[in-house]
């Protein structure tokens, strides 16, 4: 029931944007709560999922990267938190992929999860999960990686840096460790790839990431048997709240754990 909400909105926000034409898709509408410029492409995609939850009967807490929090009819759970569209910016310049990401939580934190989707645009594939009863995309079951030693590994990461040059200097002897380095844009369908097994590690240290990028990763990851954790070794939890923002690694335990030794200390 929960999926069949959630995957209804990511088809509501996805017919949405459909009929924007490429040139609008990037007109800059406002600041959005999550700090970001927000374009059109993100406000139509957010109005679509709005007017899905209005009339689905949804009734809970909507923590959403544009508008912040709204809440549909009186109960404090779940709290469904959406990024309208993940990779805006591959989204506006026309470039694949980008996604949609929903998750609904029973509590406040990322640990009170239990349910989560990213739709793969514009291709429409579906990475889903429900606390204990596994992670799938599409029909077919998906695992992470029991991955190959780092200096065979295919990673992701995230070094869109914004002049921090200590960021790159941290995570500079990974990437001369590792084989194969892949930066896409959209952190919620990267994680996805690491359950999936198509990558075997995610790493993104800036500091950056919003609960809203991560929240329906984070059950997709965990269903999959991946680990997610802190640069500092624990695993990563955080208020479900648009002014947190984490670092994490995701993949097999212990790659993730080799992963760390070789981050620079800062
Ligand atoms: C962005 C993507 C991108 C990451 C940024 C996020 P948005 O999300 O996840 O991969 O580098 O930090 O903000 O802004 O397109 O929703
Ligand atoms: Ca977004």
């Amino acid at each position: 029931m929960s999926l069949q909400l959630l995957e209804g909105l990511c088809r509501a926000e996805m017919e949405a944007i459909a009929k924007l034409s490429p040139q609008s898709s990037s007109k800059f509408v406002k600041i959005g709560a999550g700090g970001d410029r927000t374009k059109l492409i993100d406000i139509v995609a957010e109005e679509a999922a709005i007017s899905y939850l209005t009339l689905a009967g949804f009734e809970g807490k909507l923590v959403s990267e544009e508008l912040g929090e709204k809440q549909f009819g009186s109960k404090e759970y779940p709290i469904l938190i959406l990024d309208p569209i993940d990779g805006t910016t591959n989204a506006v310049r026309g470039i694949i992929p980008y996604s949609i990401s929903a998750a609904l939580s029973l509590g406040r934190n990322l640990k009170d999860i239990f349910a989560g989707i990213v739709m793969e645009l514009p291709s429409g594939r579906v990475y889903k999960a429900v606390r204990g009863k596994g992670a799938y995309l599409d029909d077919r079951r998906i695992f992470v990686n029991n991955p190959p030693p780092l200096k065979h590994a295919l990673i992701g990461i995230d070094v869109n840096v914004r002049r921090d040059n200590t960021k790159i200097a941290q995570i500079l002897p990974l990437l001369l460790e590792v084989k194969h380095i892949r930066v896409m844009g959209t952190a919620a369908l990267e994680l996805c790839y690491v359950a999936s097994g198509g990558l075997d590690l995610y790493v993104d240290n800036r500091g950056l990431l919003r609960v809203t990028d991560i929240a329906a990763s984070y059950i997709i990851l965990k269903e999959a048997g991946a680990s997610l954790l802190r640069l500092d070794g624990s695993e990563l939890d955080s208020p479900l709240s648009l002014s947190e923002r984490v670092s994490l690694v995701a993949g097999n335990y212990n790659l993730c754990v080799e992963a760390l030794s070789k981050l620079k200390r800062i």
